[in-house]
């Protein structure tokens, strides 16, 4: 059955044991922008759009074309927020979501960073956990990917942790945010199929 985006139901907040997930709003580029601020030494080297600090109107821009991009369902971005009593949003710290989407599969693609400082607590697999439950289980996903550098041995755990199977590897499919020749590790989920988790 073919699926309209746009009536697609998408939570804008989803609650994990210690994250809250929230699709980005106006008003959101300050915590944003000392997120990236902080964190920018770890982004450097794996994510093109971290090279540099961002400017409080940079970040305003950033959050606002998230907000519009999740409304028409082009792209499915979350914030990540420490989860506090009575599910009061903490500090930023991190981002994440659905990327890269074909409705037409459907197929989704999940990106994402963590705050400098929140990095080994399982924070990031926690978060993709309910992401893939969102793809899989609300967003009827045939398929859900996670992409990244060969080097990235903190990202590949993730995405084992997280129940995803290692399909192989692109060679030299794109370039590293300093213009160097990149191989791409390719880790997936299906529907219907139940993953070895490690
Ligand atoms: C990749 C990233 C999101 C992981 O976040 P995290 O919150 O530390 O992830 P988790 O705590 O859920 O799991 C991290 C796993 O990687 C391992 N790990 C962390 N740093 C590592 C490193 N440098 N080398 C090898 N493994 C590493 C941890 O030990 C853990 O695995 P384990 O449970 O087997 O011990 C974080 O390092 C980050 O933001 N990196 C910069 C941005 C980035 O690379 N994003 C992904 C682009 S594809």
């Amino acid at each position: 059955m073919k699926v309209e985006p746009l009536l697609s139901d998408v939570p804008e907040r989803l609650l994990t044991e210690r994250l809250i997930l929230r699709c980005a709003r106006p008003g959101d580029g300050p915590a944003l922008q000392a997120s990236v601020d902080a964190s920018l030494e770890g982004l450097r080297p794996w994510m093109p759009w971290a090279q540099a600090a961002q400017s409080p109107e940079e970040s305003e821009a950033i959050v606002r074309r998230m907000a519009g991009q999740f409304a028409l369902r082009q792209d499915l971005p979350f914030s990540m927020f420490e989860r506090c009593a009575g599910d009061a949003e903490g500090l930023h710290v991190g981002g994440t979501g659905l990327h890269r989407i074909d409705w037409g599969v459907p197929r989704f693609e999940i990106g994402y960073w963590v705050r400098t400082g929140f990095e080994g607590q399982g924070l990031v697999t926690e978060a993709v956990r309910a992401l893939s439950r969102l793809a899989f289980d609300r967003l009827r996903a045939a398929r859900v990917e996670i992409r990244m550098d060969t080097n990235n041995a903190a990202s590949r755990r993730v995405a084992e942790r997280a129940g995803f199977t290692f399909e192989g590897i692109l060679r030299r499919d794109t370039l590293t945010p300093d213009g160097q020749l990149r191989d791409t590790c390719i880790y997936s989920r299906v529907r219907g199929v139940e993953e070895p988790v490690s």
